[in-house]
């Protein structure tokens, strides 16, 4: 599927609809993957801030014998039996997402990816600090439980000095790093995406 460029945001909603991916976000996870071959049969995978769930339908449906263990403060409303969703605030279950994957006898996931977003207020020093935070708490998940040469794909926001620092800490963890503004990401809104690549661990960082 080739991804029209549309100006109109709402037409990536529409197209959603119109095709059930559950919603737009779906277009974002399909060019990013697209572009940098972020998936693979056979693996497992930790997916941060799911609802609706868009990211997951993409996944599940174009990949073999996955696993996806993910977390939203909403419920998801796709239902898959390789889909280990857990309810709640990251930051609280952090540890049972880590335990849940333990428990299925997984060390170690392939990739993470994050599109973890709180309600944006528009008031840009509030808005940075919890994407920084969100960002700090995807890097302390890789440096616990991502493989080595794992990827990890998140989302940021234009605007503030922290995201050098987060640029300079995240080239320490991977080899590859990647800057993407997806064609269906609102024009008018800061968001882009970091994909990261070929993870190496590297406890001193974090
Ligand atoms: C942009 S949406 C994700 C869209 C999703 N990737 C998809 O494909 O449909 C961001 C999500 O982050 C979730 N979120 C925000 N803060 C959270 C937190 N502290 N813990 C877990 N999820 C959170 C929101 O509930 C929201 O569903």
């Amino acid at each position: 599927m080739k991804i029209k460029n549309n100006k109109n945001n709402y037409f990536y909603f529409k197209e959603s609809k119109r095709l059930k991916l559950i919603s737009k976000s779906w277009f974002k996870i399909y060019e990013i993957d697209k572009k940098f071959n972020i998936f693979k049969n056979n693996t497992n995978i930790i997916d941060l801030g799911s609802y609706p769930g868009g990211w997951i339908k993409y996944i599940i449906d174009n990949f073999k014998n996955i696993k996806i263990f993910s977390c939203d403060i909403k419920n998801i409303e796709i239902k898959n039996k390789n889909i280990f969703f857990i309810k709640g605030d990251i930051y609280k279950t952090y540890n049972l997402l880590i335990n849940i994957i333990n428990n299925k006898n997984i060390c170690r996931v392939d990739t993470i990816t994050s599109d973890i977003c709180h309600k944006i207020t528009g008031h840009n020093d509030i808005d940075i600090i919890k994407i920084i935070d969100f960002i700090n708490l995807s890097l302390k998940l890789c440096n616990d439980i991502l493989k080595n040469k794992g990827n990890l794909v998140f989302k940021c926001f234009n605007g503030s000095k922290d995201i050098k620092l987060i640029i300079n800490k995240i080239k320490k963890m991977f080899n590859i790093i990647k800057i993407i503004k997806p064609i269906s990401s609102n024009k008018n809104s800061k968001e882009f995406y970091i994909v990261c690549k070929n993870f190496k661990r590297n406890k001193e960082v974090i």
